[in-house]
């Protein structure tokens, strides 16, 4: 774990480099640091201590999140307070060890890592344009808070509280240059080498000369940022006049205005703008009987007052800032790390340590906290699921309609998967092939692969419009429309030419379908059905994680095997699902849609719609997802779960139906530039205050649309994502996913649509509102009238069973009746 060496000045180096896994804080990587210190501290002859990783295994990822799963599992209420002190005490040696500490950063330092390195009395990064060293305190991503001082010593190194409110509640990752200028670093240097050797010069240095080191880098900071506050203070007077007063004025006045070195700063920015500035005189008159003649006033007063007023400014700031996070995120996580990093001028650091301690705790018991750690832990999917089958190697892959969005995308997939040796790329033309190609080159370009691995991905392609070709393949990856016609067709003509080989070895044939029955596109294949399964990539498939792999009554084990490692292959998040329309994913998704257009229906406007699912941590809203998606796409989704689901899945009449609507005004969303939105280069569209520009057409044609202004936040995410989770029960009850894989289920579902993910997936939103407060809920929703929408929320009867006994739907248990593959 470290390496300890030690240089012929007596300046030991601990270097972390985590055996056969990524660097990590783990316990036993802490027990190490905590053995070598220990040998250290007995050693009289040590002048200083350099922490680093490895030249070629850079960067710490962070805690160990694995670790945290297994402790939020365990019934020990007192866990996260134990692992926290104890990691705190044996990191809080390194500031106060007899010699100096430096943390030399090499890579990107996440987590516990930059918490580790904070504890040091230096810090250096690598600032150069390559590869500069990173810094971030990530853990409000998976909802938790830093909890090894992370958010405390932040607060005691940046000049303004709020810049590390914005570093630690905000997630940012910053390169060392940015890092440096807010003073979470002490020094830059070129690189690795540059890096150690400045390290151990800081370590032979003099108390007193590192005692003025320090000092004049605090300074600096505080300078630093008093000349931007001044700036920003000017732009707040100039055009950006609007910008909120928490952002800028604030902070400022709480934290620069008392101090003379921030006035001096203030002033001398005026200065400048009087002699140089040709707005000065402008900006000067603005700011005396402009609307910030009050806020010119308050300036004035703190200014006078001098420091005496900070702590209940900052009492309030803290509020302030609080209430501001709120507003933008459902996550508990950045508003108990924003409260503490808020205090931390006031209240004593053993008391702030003590209160970060507990804060962690509750995060990581928190529906946020357990949602967040699974959805890290399970997001890889079940690739080990069908470990125990044996199954051909997939070195010779064919793709058919290679030159469709989905075909191309799997086909790039496969190129750049090492262990495909020959790729068949078939298509209808020329045209087509070529599609296929620009697309794999594109993201090959894109991809961090090396210039000769990029060479090998593109020799490994044949194109071919001729199905001969297909004789040599292992696996037959099918990507042709949505007709079952056609599928069928090419199916017979595939079966025809493997019959016809030499050689008669097992393949495999893999349909990529949204929600056709794979029994029906098997049900002429003879003994062949037994080596033929779906494959469910989303789109596009390059970016999106999860490809759910589907099972018909006929496919065997091993066919399922060899699905799940050509999915793992290409470094995708595999998940096994019996053969349902829409299988897992769209299926849950399917109620959510249908949700979206009744609630259009009712006049709801689809950016308070949008806002509000936002405000949930999804990526985009479902009015914009509808118009990525596009409408046309949308309605035939719809319209298979009418069919296989009933009335819950219909939509409402067509002249109050928003698919309808568009689909006769030919605005079927970004590809048409049109669609409940208006959309330019790739995004909605917004007017001059930043608010989303409806479709005026779309308008015209739907009376009433955006009216209806009643339906709050909290209902709007009731109704879309209960809409979801009631489903998501269903698909458990009905066996859509094989009990020993359903685990992975919540999070293919986050993988696949970004909804949800706070709670990491449908069932952790449910369990999250308590069992039975959401089949309350769902049945009084469902009580409210006659609609078809209504019919979503009848709790189905595992809902209700859960309700009787009160407890959780654990992922990971398996109801009896529920399918087996084959
Ligand atoms: P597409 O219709 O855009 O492209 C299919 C490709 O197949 C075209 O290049 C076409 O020339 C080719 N093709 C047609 N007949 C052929 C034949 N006889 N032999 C060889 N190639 C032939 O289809 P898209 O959108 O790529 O979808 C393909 C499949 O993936 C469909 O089953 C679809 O339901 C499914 N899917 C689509 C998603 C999407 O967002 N587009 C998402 C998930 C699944």
């Amino acid at each position: 774990m470290f390496l300890l060496t030690r240089s012929s000045k007596n300046v030991c180096t601990l270097t972390l480099s985590v055996p056969g896994a990524v660097n990590t804080i783990r316990q036993e990587v802490l027990e190490n640091l905590d053995r070598a210190l220990d040998a250290m501290a007995a050693d009289k002859s040590c002048r200083g201590l350099i922490i680093t990783t490895d030249f070629d295994k850079p960067g710490i990822a962070g805690a160990d999140i694995k670790a945290i799963h297994a402790l939020q599992q365990s019934d020990d209420v007192d866990a996260f307070v134990k692992v926290t002190e104890e990691g705190k005490r044996i990191l809080g040696r390194l500031s106060k060890m007899p010699f100096p500490t430096v943390a030399a950063i090499n890579g990107a330092w996440r987590g516990g890592g930059f918490e580790m390195a904070l504890f040091c009395n230096h810090i250096l990064g690598i600032g150069g344009a390559v590869q500069p060293s990173v810094v971030q305190l990530p853990e409000c991503m998976v909802g938790l808070i830093p909890g090894f001082m992370g958010n405390i010593h932040v607060a005691q190194r940046v000049a303004r509280l709020t810049d590390a409110v914005e570093f630690v509640a905000g997630m940012k990752s910053l390169k060392a240059p940015e890092a440096a200028e807010l003073g979470l670093i002490d020094g830059l240097c070129d690189n690795y080498e540059q890096m150690l050797a400045s390290a151990e010069t800081y370590c032979l240095m003099s108390a007193t000369s590192r005692k003025i080191l320090k000092e004049s880098l605090r300074v600096q900071t505080k300078w630093r940022r008093s000349v931007r506050t001044a700036r920003e203070l000017k732009g707040l007077f100039g055009r950006k006049r609007g910008k909120v007063l928490m952002d800028v004025v604030a902070p400022s006045v709480l934290e620069h205005f008392s101090a003379t070195l921030v006035g001096v700063a203030f002033f001398y920015e005026v200065l400048a703008t009087i002699i140089g500035g040709p707005n000065a005189y402008g900006w000067i008159a603005t700011m005396l009987v402009g609307p910030n003649l009050l806020v010119t006033l308050m300036l004035a007063l703190v200014c006078a007052v001098g420091s005496s007023f900070d702590a209940s400014m900052r009492q309030w700031l803290g509020q302030m800032v609080v209430l501001q996070i709120k507003a933008k995120t459902i996550l508990s996580g950045p508003v108990s790390a924003a409260s503490l990093i808020m205090q931390a001028r006031d209240v004593p650091e053993n008391v702030l340590s003590g209160m970060e301690s507990q804060l962690f705790a509750q995060e990581a018991r928190s529906p946020f906290g357990r949602g967040l750690v699974s959805l890290f832990v399970l997001k890889s999917g079940a690739r080990d699921a069908f470990a125990e089958v044996a199954a051909p190697e997939v070195k010779h892959l064919a793709v058919i309609g290679a030159g469709g969005p989905m075909g191309a995308g799997i086909a790039a997939l496969a190129a750049a998967a090492e262990s495909i040796e020959r790729l068949v790329l078939v298509d209808i033309d020329q045209d087509a092939l070529a599609r296929a190609l620009r697309r794999i080159e594109k993201y090959l370009d894109k991809s961090e692969l090396p210039e000769h691995k990029k060479a090998v991905a593109l020799a490994k392609i044949v194109t071919a419009i001729d199905y001969a070709e297909l004789a040599d393949c292992d696996v037959i990856v099918e990507a042709v429309p949505e007709i079952e016609a056609l599928k069928r067709k090419i199916y017979a003509q595939i079966v025809a030419v493997m019959n016809a080989r030499d050689e008669q070895k097992p393949w495999f044939l893999l349909s990529n379908t949204s929600a056709l029955d794979l029994d029906n596109l098997s049900s002429e294949m003879g003994e062949q059905a037994k080596r033929f399964g779906g494959l469910h990539f989303f789109n596009p498939p390059e970016q999106m994680n999860v490809v759910e792999v589907g099972y018909g009554c006929s496919t065997t084990s091993e066919t399922m095997a060899v699905g799940v490692r050509l999915v793992a292959a290409m470094n995708k998040s595999p998940l096994p699902v019996f053969n349902m329309r829409g299988f897992k994913i769209n299926r849950e998704l399917g109620p959510y849609l249908v949700m979206l257009a009744h609630l259009l229906a009712e006049g709801v406007p689809p950016e308070d719609i949008d806002k509000a699912i936002k405000h949930s941590g999804a990526p985009m809203g479902p009015a914009v997802l509808l118009d990525k998606v596009g409408a046309d796409i949308v309605a035939s989704v719809a319209k298979t779960l009418l069919a296989s689901l009933g009335n819950r899945m219909a939509l409402p009449a067509d002249d109050r139906n928003v698919l309808a609507i568009l689909l006769k005004l030919g605005d079927l969303g970004e590809k048409t530039g049109c669609g409940i939105y208006v959309w330019e280069n790739g995004k909605p569209a917004r007017d001059k205050k930043g608010k989303l520009i409806v479709n005026p057409a779309l308008k015209a044609a739907f009376p009433g649309l955006g009216e209806n202004k009643t339906f709050s936040r909290e209902a709007i995410q009731t109704l879309l994502l209960g809409a979801i989770a009631n489903e998501a029960v269903r698909v458990i009850e009905e066996g859509v996913v094989a009990p020993q894989h359903r685990k992975y289920g919540d999070a293919a579902f986050v993988l696949g649509t970004g909804l949800t993910g706070v709670w990491g997936g449908p069932i952790g939103y449910l369990n999250a509102m308590g069992v039975r407060t959401f089949a309350r809920l769902s049945r009084i929703i469902a009580r409210t009238g006659n609609e078809s929408w209504r019919l979503n929320f009848q709790p189905c009867n595992l809902l209700l069973e859960h309700e009787r006994n009160g407890k959780d739907l654990v992922l990971d248990a398996a109801p009896e009746e529920s399918r087996q593959v084959v």
